[in-house]
This record gives structure tokens, sequence and C-alpha cells, in this order.
């Protein structure tokens, strides 16, 4: 059993294969956290908790002359506000004395033989009794407010989501202005913390600081989860390196405004939460209305950042990405844009059709600028018709033809997103998010529709069908290309303004299930600006999202690098494009291209039309090898070999398969130098005592492993090599 309960001790025992995470009822029904880590078994951790008598550290009245017993101290499930725990608060309600006070006691508790499922907003899911779930009911009887704490604990993935609902129990009304998902208290240990921070077309660079006293905070209050912060976060022991030592990694499944902070307190305890960001935030709750809260994934292990992001990885795959597309081999693409960028009609388009299937990719995407008054990016948002005088053709016209080139058919959408200067803001310009008598600040020239109203939502899912339906679409690229300001709902009374943010998001996801179930065979591609909106959220909704607008093959390798923490490389979009690259102007080989892009969705994204004939010979090899290689790359485990933002050198990393028996090594100089060194990495994931073959040599498997590999030739700028590593014998 996954959760055992020892009623006479009031301790709850979570146990997944590797882990323990262990909490118990306290005096005064104070739900403590006791531990969370490698698996204990059958222990009652209680004598962890050792409560003192601390100066300006107070004491609940019920705990008598427990001077020892305080909020401010104790390692707790829920952390209260305006109590004694002056520490990282989890929630803060305005009750209906005007108090922020929240102060939860535990009240009951319930296990159900399934995984929780959050209402209207995306989760992990089960795929049958993989998972149970405790439920624990606190109470605050003064603010007539209840709690209820969602463990769901999946054995065999080694992963335990944290959710939680808040409802108010009164006459009259509470506002609610903080509630985070996750509280993890982490009363020994000294911790690093590992973030990804970034910018556009820089997502996802991995920062590593160690926790201080005091709070360190990250989080986005951009109206998306941003390509500044991503909603995942590492905490792990001073020594943790790829594959040694203990990490936790938690992931928020919500793709809005968040918050993780970390504090650590008076005697050296850690504190993490994270949850829906705090600012611009607040929700008023009428007698017995419910708010919950997104869920938080949680893992541990005790063997390194390795095999942390195998555990994401397999969480996300298996049980959070959905559609046909799930496990299924995605097309290789071309898609239009940096080929074209708004200048292409049907005739070029087909063009670029033909090319690319006698090189042998499966389809192609037609990027944005295909419908409305669309010839750059000032105008048209909204007008989710074909412009047919640009195309020159029916929509259903032009894909029957790139359908007829053996290729199928893809569309961009930026359904979020309005121009002032299209039909459908002439005809409601109420439906932006705008502040009334202030003129909207703009971004790309575009402002941004009010998802939580239902009449833009039912006009975005009939266009969007009208389009899907008129012609044989098997894919879309969903797009959101500025960060929300002015978030103003004229759908809502001025009191409850703060919902707006989150009514948004609830609102897009609302609209993306739609679509989801209406057309299960679409491939969804999520997209903001390349990587703004790569979050756990949108992978409930797209199995893959495009990982950067930044297309550059050197920087990719850094972007990649630190997205490959916490998602698979399944969900990781990802193109060759032209040479110099558009973003930094850096010139790099073709090979190198396809080796970084092939650590993804593998798709392209240039003009073949310009390619020399030499050029095709090499994109179709690519095309085949990563036909071949397919299995291993995407089902396989991914390992980190280098860190780009140490080795300046060379990058490495490899794909190996479940059973051990096939691996690819890849290697990029990103650093040539003269009288250069040769390259040498030591490979992972292999099985010690097996014969493998690399070319036409054969190497142990220990060997590979301990003493490495060494790739001796003659550099020139930013070179790359692939090695397909293969069993040959076991021993
Ligand atoms: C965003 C996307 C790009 C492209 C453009 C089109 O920037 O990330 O890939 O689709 O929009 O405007």
């Amino acid at each position: 059993m996954a959760i055992r309960i020892d009623d006479s001790k009031k301790l709850f025992t979570l146990q997944t294969k590797n882990t323990t995470y262990q909490m118990q009822v306290g005096k005064c029904d104070v739900l403590l956290h006791l531990y969370y880590g490698k698996k204990v078994e059958n222990d009652n951790l209680d004598y962890l908790i050792k409560p003192c008598d601390r100066g300006f550290s107070g004491n609940p009245c019920e705990a008598g002359d427990e001077r020892g017993y305080s909020l401010d101290t104790l390692p707790q499930e829920f952390s209260g506000y305006g109590t004694s725990d002056f520490r990282l608060n989890s929630v803060a309600v305005s009750g209906e004395n005007g108090s922020l006070s929240a102060d939860f006691r535990y009240v009951s508790h319930m296990i159900l033989d399934k995984k929780h499922e959050i209402p209207a907003m995306p989760s992990l899911y089960d795929n049958g009794s993989e998972a149970q779930t405790l439920a624990v009911v606190l109470e605050d009887k003064a603010a007539k407010l209840r709690v209820t704490l969602y463990y769901s604990v999946f054995e065999e993935l080694d992963v335990i989501t944290r959710a939680a609902d808040i409802t108010y129990l009164g006459e009259q009304e509470a506002v609610i202005s903080k509630a985070m998902s996750l509280c993890l208290d982490l009363p020994y240990g000294n911790y690093d913390m590992l973030h990804f921070y970034g910018r556009h077309a820089m997502e996802r660079q991995l920062e590593r600081t160690p926790l201080m006293h005091g709070t360190r905070a990250i989080g986005s209050k951009r109206g998306a989860s941003s390509h500044h912060h991503n909603p995942f976060v590492i905490l792990c022991e001073r020594e943790a390196s790829e594959d040694y030592g203990e990490c936790y990694g938690a992931a928020l499944v919500y793709s809005g405004n968040f918050t993780a902070e970390v504090e650590v307190d008076q005697v050296d305890q850690t504190r993490f939460v994270m949850g829906i960001g705090s600012e611009y935030f607040s929700w008023t709750l009428k007698k017995n209305e419910v708010f919950h809260m997104p869920e938080a994934v949680l893992s541990y292990t005790d063997k390194g950042f390795t095999a942390l992001s195998h555990i994401f990885h397999r969480a996300f795959r298996h049980n959070l990405c959905r559609g046909d597309y799930k496990l299924k081999r995605r097309p290789i693409l071309i898609n239009n844009w940096e080929a074209t960028y708004f200048d292409f009609n049907k005739d070029k388009l087909v063009e670029i059709a033909k090319t690319a299937a006698e090189l042998g990719v499966e389809m192609l995407v037609m990027d944005d600028g295909w419908f409305g008054k669309r010839d750059n990016d000032v105008s048209g948002l909204g007008d989710w018709f074909v412009n047919e005088k640009k195309l020159g053709s029916t929509l259903k016209e032009l894909v029957d033809e790139v359908n007829g080139q053996g290729l199928k058919f893809g569309i961009w959408f930026e359904p979020e997103m309005i121009s002032e200067d299209s039909e459908l803001y002439k005809e409601h310009p109420e439906w932006v998010l705008r502040v009334p008598n202030k003129l909207p600040d703009r971004s790309r020239f575009q402002l941004v529709l009010d998802m939580s109203r239902d009449d833009v939502r039912d006009y975005l899912f009939a266009s969007i069908s009208s389009v899907l339906d008129s012609a044989n679409i098997e894919y879309i690229k969903w797009d959101m290309n500025r960060s929300m300001s002015d978030v103003y709902s004229n759908a809502l009374p001025a009191e409850k303004q703060g919902e707006a943010s989150h009514r948004y998001m609830l609102g897009l996801y609302d609209l993306l299930e739609k679509i989801t179930s209406k057309y299960p065979h679409v491939l969804l591609e999520g997209c903001s600006g390349g990587g703004g909106r790569f979050d756990a959220g949108m992978l409930y909704y797209s199995p893959q999202i495009w990982c950067s607008d930044n297309t550059d093959a050197i920087e990719r390798i850094k972007i990649q690098y630190g997205t490959s923490f916490a998602y698979p490389i399944s969900s990781v979009g990802s193109h060759v494009s032209a040479s110099p690259n558009h973003q930094t102007g850096r010139h790099t080989p073709l090979k190198t291209r396809g080796v970084v892009a092939m650590a993804g969705s593998f798709g392209y994204e240039l003009d073949l039309s310009k390619m020399t004939e030499e050029e095709k010979v090499c994109v179709k090899e690519q095309i085949e090898d990563f036909k071949k290689y397919y299995d291993v790359i995407q089902d396989g485990n991914y390992y980190r070999l280098t860190n780009p933002f140490e080795n300046h050198y060379f990058s490495a990393w490899q794909f190996v398969s479940e059973d051990r028996s096939k691996a690819l090594f890849n290697i990029v100089v990103t650093h040539v130098e003269g009288n250069a060194r040769a390259v040498h990495c030591k490979l992972k994931g292999l099985n010690e005592t097996s014969l493998y073959r690399i070319n036409d040599r054969i190497y142990t498997g220990s060997a590979l492993m301990h003493a490495g590999f060494v790739v001796d030739k003659e550099w020139s700028d930013y070179p790359a090599e692939q090695y397909y590593i293969e069993e040959v014998e076991k021993r």
C-alpha cells in the first residue's frame, strides 16, 4: 500500500518505490511534517521533531505550558498566517471580520483509491491503479474556512502530487489573497536552489545558488509562466551533482502567474512554498464555495539530477501528456516561418512542400500570416478566416495540394490575442483585457483577449473549428506572443478584478480541453514566442512545445540543457534553421544543426529551395538517422554529459534505451581551440559488463563509462558528431 495510516499515533506515511513522506497530527491538531526523503521502512519519525523554547517564538494557547511547541519552528504541511509562525505562509484569507489570520488544524482524513483530479485544471492522471490519494481536512473554525490537502502517491513513478482547496463555511464571504499548492518543510540540511531563468529567445538558463538565511523567490506576474522563470525548481544538498546526492524537484502544473519561494529560518530550517502568483490575485468565496489550487508535482531522489530528470520525464510523458500523439512519433515537419516570414502564398508553400517531400519531411506547417489582414505583425489577430486573396486559393485547395505531395498539413493560430487593426476589434472592443479610462500597453502591437469570457471562448472555438473543419488539418501551433498587462475584465465586477488572471487561465484550459477533445487526432504544439509558456500545465494539452524562438544550434544547447531538467525530449520542439542563424548571425554546419535539433521533436524551418544539392543529401540523411534513432531518442533515458555553462569547449549528451542495449552519443564542439585537446567524455547508463560496438570497434560498457570515449578529429567551426552505440554481447 502506498499510503499507511497509524490511527493511534495519527501518523500518515506515503511510500513510493524509493521515497517516504510522513506527517503526523501533533499537539493542538497541527498537521506536522515529519519527513520527505529516501525510503524508510515502518518507522515513526516523530523523534525528528525537537521542540525547543526559543525567545520570540510564541505558542498556541492550547499547548498550555509547553513553551517549546511553537508554530514558528515546527515543520508543517500547510503554514498559516497571522499566527506565531512568522515564516512563509501558505495562505492568506480575509474572513468576515476582516482578519487575514489563517490557522488551520486537523479535522479528518480519507483515503481514495485513485488519483485526485482538479476540476477544470490540468493535473497528472492515473493510467489504471497507479495512484492512491490521501485527503486531509483542516479547518480554521474562527475564520470558517476549510482546507483539504490532497496527496496523490504514484508508487512506481516515485512521484507525489500535492493539491489543495479552500472552502468557505460562513454566511458572508471570504477573500483569498494567497494560496500555495505546496508547502515543503525541510528541517535539516543545507540546500542549493536550482532554477531556470531567462528571457525571450534565451529561456531556461540554469542558475544554482546556495540558500542563505532569508527568502529567495522566483515567479511570474506576466500572465504566463514566462520565458523569465520556469515553474520548476530543484532543492538539493550542497554536494549534489548529476550522478550523486539528495535532490527534491517540484513542478507546478499551471501556466499562469506563479510564485516559488524558499526561506531559511533562524534555526536553519528550509521552507519551500509554490503556487499561483500572489500579486494581482484575489478570489472571493461565498458560502460553501470552493477554490481549487493547481497541482504541484514532487519527487525526491538521492541519486542526483539525472535520476530526478528521468522521474519527471517519465511522469510527464506517461501521466501528463495526452492525445493520439502522446507516445507516437510526431511527423518530421517543415515550418515556413523562418523560410518566408509573412511573405508567402499557396504556390510558395506548395513548392516548399514538394522539395520537403523529396527529402523525407512528413508535414508542412503554415505559420503566421494566412488569415485576416496579416502581412506583418501589426494587424489581423482575431480574424481567424483564411485570406484567400493572399494565398491565391482556398485553404482546402492548398491543403489538398500539400497532401498530394505526401505531406500532412499543420497551421498556426494565436487565439488569445487581438490586433486593434482587425475586424474582431471593431466588433468587440469590450473583449479585450483593458483598464477602463486608461490606454492599455501594447506589445508586438497586440492586445490580449479576455479568455475568462464565455463569448470570447465561444467565438474562438467556432472560428478555430471552422478552419479545422474546412480542410485536412492535422496539427496546430498554438502561439501566445506577449506578456499580459492591464489585466482587467469587463465581465467582472470591480471587487472581482483580482480573479481576472486566474479566470483567464481557467478559460484558456477550458478552450484547450474543448479543442483537444473535438480533434484528438490533431497534434497540438504549444508556443509562446518560443518557450514562454513551457510548463507542465500546457503539456497536459500539447505534448510538445516550441522550445525557443532562438534556433541557433549553439545557444539551443544551453536552452535545451535547462529544459531537460524537468521536461521530456519528446516535448521539446526543435528545428534545423538557416545559417547564418536569424537570431544570432552565427554560422554553423548543417550537421551540427541536425544533431542539436534531434534532441527534441524534430523538424526544419528554412527555405529548402536555397539549399545546395550537397545540403539536400545531408537533410535526407538526417531524416533517415532521426527515424532510425527515434526509439532510443524519445523512449530512452536522457543523460546530460556536460554542463554548457561550465564546459566551454564542447557539449555532450546521450540517449540510452531502457534496456541499455542501444545508445546515441552526441557531441558538439562549441569553442574550437588552436592545438586542440582531444574531446574526452565518459558515457553513462550502459551495462558495465556488456560489449558495445561503436563504428567498427568493440568496447566494454565499463570502459566507455569509466575510462571514457575519445573523439579525435580535425575540428573546424562548431562541428558535431553522433555515435550510435549497440550492445553486441551481454556478459
Ligand atoms: C512567435 C513564434 C514563432 C512564429 C512567430 C509568428 O514568435 O514563436 O515561431 O510562429 O510567433 O509570428
